[in-house]
């Protein structure tokens, strides 16, 4: 088949690790014959850089005609300033809003060579398979936001808003998911607080009597994330709004040794998906040609799943990438004494591929 990608590479590692996806999407296109064409846009704080916005309409035009995005990351400290005009984030933030990409699939999987990688105990993380299924253009994020002098001192504030079709369809997907796994869906909220997450809870509810065959619970926000640690085993899909998601994510990427193993899909009501590693633009390695690219090639196997329906491509890559960590082959993050580069991983999972 033909299918056309839009490249994101954005900031810090982005470029690097997303240039190690492609040398993968390029091997396992010329192994299946398929025809991938590439053109790479702006987006975050290169864009600020280039154009004064963090995502310029050329850039989400080319998205929106293409069949799917890969990107890398976007941020660092050099855009850091509070009284900027704009930020790299908010690209990030319009690009998912602007191609109506409200569901944020972020599985996470321990792999058995990886066991010794991560800081928990073996018998804890051992088998894990989870999803953690995020909201992303709602809540917190997308909410009024705003800064004034008062008498009482100077006011931020930021505001959690959902209505109620935002709740029901990502929920929805969750239990659909769910359905196609272990059949156990936890809504994870804080309804013993927060007026939105008893509306996610009602709908939650109701919605389970759709879905008799999935099994669902609900799990405040805060021991969420300590049986996330202690438990991970007991989970199967965690759906949840914008910011819970966010946090929840990254504690979850500690099951699998390294915040650079952990991809990500993110899907509307069509074909087209934006697919990214959930770690960020690591500024503290970036240029160093260390990074893990493992978030981003399994991102572009999800792309391969998700955008283009190639099943069989997005498991190659898949087994490729257990083959590469089975043969012993780590990047710094992942531990090991002769850590490979970059590139260097990205050449190892393309070897196992063919
Ligand atoms: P980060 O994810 O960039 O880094 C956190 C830690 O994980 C760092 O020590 C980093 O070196 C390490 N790490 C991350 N990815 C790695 C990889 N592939 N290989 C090896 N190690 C890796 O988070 P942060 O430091 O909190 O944020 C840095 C910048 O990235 C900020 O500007 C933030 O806004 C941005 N950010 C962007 C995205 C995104 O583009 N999707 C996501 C998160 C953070
Ligand atoms: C992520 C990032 C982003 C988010 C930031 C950079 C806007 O942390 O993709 O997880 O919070 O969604
Ligand atoms: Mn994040």
């Amino acid at each position: 088949m033909k299918a056309s990608i839009v490249l994101l590479p954005g900031d810090g590692v982005g470029p690097e690790v997303v240039a190690e996806a492609r040398k993968v999407l390029d091997a396992v296109s010329a192994k299946f014959s398929h025809q991938l064409s590439y053109a790479s846009h702006l987006i975050g704080g290169i864009a600020i850089d280039e154009t004064g916005d963090p995502l310029p309409p050329a850039t989400l035009t080319a998205c929106k005609a293409a069949d799917a995005v890969l990107l890398g990351a976007v941020g660092g400290p050099k855009w850091d300033d509070p009284n900027a005009k704009t930020r790299p984030e908010k690209g990030l933030l319009a690009i998912r809003q602007g191609l109506g990409l409200y569901a944020n699939l972020r599985p996470v999987k321990s792999y058995p060579e990886l066991i010794a990688s991560s800081p928990l105990k073996p018998e804890r993380i051992a088998g894990v398979n989870l999803l953690v299924l995020r909201e992303l253009t709602g809540g917190l994020y997308f909410g009024k936001q705003g800064r004034e002098q008062t008498d009482r001192g100077v006011r931020a504030f930021d505001t959690l808003e959902y209505v109620d079709f935002e709740i029901r369809r990502i929920v929805k997907l969750g239990f659909t998911l769910a359905r196609g796994r272990k059949k156990k869906l936890t809504s994870v909220d804080k309804a013993n607080v927060i007026e939105t997450s008893r509306l996610w809870r009602q709908i939650a509810t109701e919605l389970g009597k759709e879905f008799p065959d999935v099994a669902l619970e609900h799990q405040l926000v805060d021991s969420c994330a300590m049986r996330l640690v202690t438990a991970p085993g007991s989970f199967d899909v965690m759906v949840t709004e914008n910011m819970f998601g966010d946090i929840l994510s990254d504690e979850a990427a500690v099951l699998t040794g390294s915040l650079g193993m952990l991809p990500s899909a993110s899907l509307g009501e069509g074909k087209l998906g934006l697919y990214e590693p959930i770690h960020g633009s690591a500024p503290d390695i970036a240029g160093k040609g260390i990074a893990n690219p493992v978030g981003t090639i399994l991102s572009a196997a999800m792309l391969l799943r998700h955008s283009l329906g190639l099943e069989r491509e997005a498991a190659a890559v898949e087994a490729a990438v257990e083959h590469a960590l089975a043969k012993g082959a780590r990047t710094k993050d992942l531990g090991g004494d002769k850590p490979l580069s970059t590139g260097a991983m990205g050449d190892t999972i393309v070897e196992a591929l063919s």
